[in-house]
């Protein structure tokens, strides 16, 4: 599928006359589209009766109109168009009159809701189809019919397809194109197949389906007053039932072929839906439901333009930060996103119901939350931070129809890596543009030491295909990084291998794996910097509470920490140790934090955080810090921006492979502010130092677009921060929760 985008505006009228032949909805609201927009000079209509032609003049949608195309076919020369809006069934009929009238010079289109057998009738009627003629269809019905219902505006951003083929002229091609363009269409090219197949599915098998289903009520049910309580549902569900008889009787037949298999796969899924009511499956039917809405919602965000909290987001977003003021109040952050991606794998692979609160709703863990549901787990939710996972055991899982979309989420792919080797299916792993280009081999290298079957893209990048069937073995892993992803990608491989798996960590990193695990009553050993577990046990579904992520509640400390007059204090935050270096390194730069409240939840420790302005000062980072703080320091850099005097980092060259390479964006943009960041191949040296105004670019990193946000506090102007689309990978209330506590945030659409 190709989209056409409009080259011109129109100042001169783009045709000369448009002959609309069949004057009902669709040929009406093209001519009366053209005349609002000064598009054409004339609209001729031709109508099979007298009345329409009539009333078509009346109303004003045509100038002039007849019964007859031959009694102005004789008018008509290159530069006009002939629109034929009739029944399919009836465009051949008409090809048949044009050919005996029409000149080859004039274009011809149509708007026929199937094009293959209008292709085959032009074929009967010319040899071939000819160069003047471009099939077309608007997506843009309405169960309104007649000329009654034209609507000059009818076409505004709805989708026009067009089929061209090979014998198909190019500058009929593309006036046909612009005058779709003129009334406010979005121009796709398909092949006729193609939309023959797609139009089957998402048009003419819902169409069949209304008309059966208010057929059914209508004849079968056999209670007269039906149609009396039938309100809500029957009405949202049934409206395309009221559309035209005619044109809908010959889209089934013209399309049979492609109608017929759509209504095959759904008489399918209905006759399993009915088993699954007949036998009380509510496993079933919550599968069949939950996945249904999801897809729905997603297509709802998709008409409203939204980022679609899965996948993902389409439209870009950038923000433009006013400078100066402070934050104040009392914010709950959202919830863990590392624990929340875990929380759906375990939850997945346990027996019996796990049920989650406060988990993340932002795109990374909502990947992890589509991929089990691709794999057949049935998940409700999220709900406000519900959700409530029917867990299918460790070898519950089914093959997924398709590849496994992971987003910008590394930490789904990595270790969901751990755990699908350890299936009896194959299965494939890809990621939008910035997973594209991280490094898998980390994770692929001591999945093949198990015995794993896997095959990386260029580079040992994604996509991923995991080969079913391996009998995984235990390692004794040695990381040569610190990396939680890596580590738990090889444990989890663990669950699946025969014998015990040991992995041994350069530095301590996130444990939440490890602490899950044992929450979901499997033994995990860990002992200094390993940690070892047998594979065969099993896991038994549990609860979980989600803390706030301090890797979010990180940009409102530093905020805090820099803009004077702040006192942020930031409810329910994860202060796991392996979690709490960012902590560590503001209070060593002399930032105000007191901690409060301190309690365990779910086997996480939590606390509230206060944070208020204090002046801070540069530091050489200890390295013993890093993997504490590893997703913190985009914010850190900024703190140190705004310190007197240099901070050092060394020893955190796996900034360089996050979601981008974090020391090069940081740098970057703190240059652009005015601040002197000089990259070091494993950390940077910041000078503290004035932020000016400017543009940045986040490189599609939400940690970078949230940073350079909290910066504007201490920018002499503006900050504009460039595609911060993201953010609602780890951060969906960041807008909001910004301004709620005094960042002056604006959100510019692209
Ligand atoms: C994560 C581990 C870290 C971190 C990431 C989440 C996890 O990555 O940066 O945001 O949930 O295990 P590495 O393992 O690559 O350090």
């Amino acid at each position: 599928m190709t989209q056409i985008t409009p080259t011109q505006t129109i100042n001169a009228p783009l045709i000369n006359k448009l002959v609309v032949i069949g004057i009902g909805l669709i040929g009406g609201s093209l001519a009366l589209g053209l005349k609002k927009r000064f598009a054409c000079n004339e609209v001729i209509g031709i109508a099979r009766r007298e009345k329409t032609c009539e009333e078509a003049i009346a109303l004003g949608v045509v100038d002039r109109a007849y019964t007859s195309l031959a009694e102005v076919a004789g008018e008509l020369c290159a530069g006009d168009v002939i629109f034929i809006s009739v029944p399919t069934l009836s465009v051949k009929t008409i090809l048949e009159e044009i050919k005996t009238c029409v000149s080859a010079e004039v274009t011809l289109t149509d708007g026929a809701s199937v094009k293959g057998n209008v292709q085959l009738a032009a074929q009967e009627v010319y040899g071939e189809v000819p160069a003047q003629f471009v099939l077309g269809h608007p997506i843009a019905g309405a169960e309104k019919s007649g000329v009654s219902a034209a609507n000059p505006d009818l076409y505004e951003h709805h989708r026009v397809i067009l089929t061209p083929l090979s014998t198909t002229g190019v500058t009929h091609f593309e006036l046909v194109t612009k005058l779709w363009h003129a009334v406010g269409a979005e121009v796709l090219t398909m092949t006729v197949a193609e939309h023959d197949e797609v139009l089957a599915a998402t048009s003419h098998l819902p169409h069949a389906i209304a008309y059966s289903l208010v057929d059914t009520l209508a004849q079968d049910i056999g209670n007269p007053n039906i149609f009396r309580y039938a309100a809500g549902g029957f009405r949202d569900f049934t409206r395309i039932a009221s559309s035209d008889p005619i044109m809908w009787h010959d889209i089934m037949r013209a399309n049979k072929q492609s109608v017929l298999h759509a209504l095959d796969l759904f008489i399918d899924n209905l006759t399993r839906l009915r088993t699954g009511i007949e036998t009380e499956d509510s496993e079933y039917l919550l599968g069949v439901f939950t996945r249904a809405k999801v897809a729905r919602d997603h297509f709802t965000n998709m008409l409203a333009k939204r980022a679609f909290v899965n996948s993902m987001s389409t439209q870009k977003i950038d923000y433009v930060v006013q400078p100066g003021g402070k934050v104040v109040g009392t914010i709950r952050v959202p919830g863990d996103k590392s624990i929340s991606h875990r929380s759906i794998m375990l939850g997945s692979l346990a027996e019996g119901i796990t049920e989650v609160e406060g988990f993340l709703e932002g795109e990374d863990a909502l990947a992890t939350l589509q991929a089990f549901r691709d794999m057949g787990v049935v998940i409700e939710g999220p709900i406000n931070g519900y959700v409530k996972i029917h867990g299918v055991g460790l070898h519950g899982l089914k093959a997924p129809s398709k590849s496994l979309y992971m987003g910008n989420s590394g930490t789904t792919i990595r270790l969901m890596s751990g755990i699908l080797s350890g299936q009896t299916f194959d299965v494939e792993m890809s990621g939008d543009e910035s997973l594209a280009k991280r490094p898998m081999n980390r994770v692929a290298n001591p999945l093949r030491e198990m015995g794993a079957q896997i095959d990386t893209g260029e580079g040992g990048r994604p996509p991923l295909k995991i080969r079913g069937g391996a009998q995984l073995k235990a390692i004794n892993y040695v990381m040569p990084m610190a990396s939680a992803q890596v580590k738990s990608c090889v444990l989890l491989a663990g669950l699946y291998a025969k014998g015990t798996t040991r992995v041994t960590e350069p530095a301590p990193t996130r444990d939440h794996t490890e602490r899950m695990l044992t929450g979901f009553g499997y033994s995990v050993k860990r002992e200094g910097a390993v940690a070892e577990l047998t594979g065969g046990g099993k896991l038994i579904g549990t609860k979980i509470e989600v803390p706030s992520d301090i890797s979010s509640a990180t940009f409102f400390m530093v905020a805090a920490s820099i803009a004077p007059g702040s006192d942020v204090t930031l409810t329910h935050v994860g202060i796991n140790p392996t979690r709490i270096g960012v902590i560590n390194i503001l209070r060593l730069m002399g930032g105000d934090l007191t901690l409060s409240n301190e309690r365990t939840v779910g086997g996480e420790p939590v606390a509230d955080i206060r944070v208020r302005y204090a002046p801070l000062k540069g530091i050489r980072i200890p390295e013993d810090q890093v993997p504490l703080a590893i997703d913190e320091f985009p914010a850190l850099f900024i703190a140190a921006a705004c310190a007197q005097g240099e901070t050092i980092l060394t020893g955190a060259e796996e900034l360089r492979v996050k979601e981008s390479d974090r020391i090069q964006s940081m740098a970057d943009g703190l240059q652009i502010l005015g601040i002197d960041a000089k990259p070091t191949h494993d950390g940077i040296i910041i000078q503290g130092g004035q932020l000016q105004t400017g543009a940045v670019e986040t490189h599609h990193d939400h940690r970078i677009a949230m940073a350079f946000t909290i910066a504007a506090l201490r920018a002499t102007g503006p900050i504009h921060v460039k595609d911060s689309t993201n953010v609602v990978t780890s951060f969906p209330t960041f807008v909001q929760l910004a301004k709620q506590t005094g960042i002056n945030l604006e959100v510019i659409n692209h």
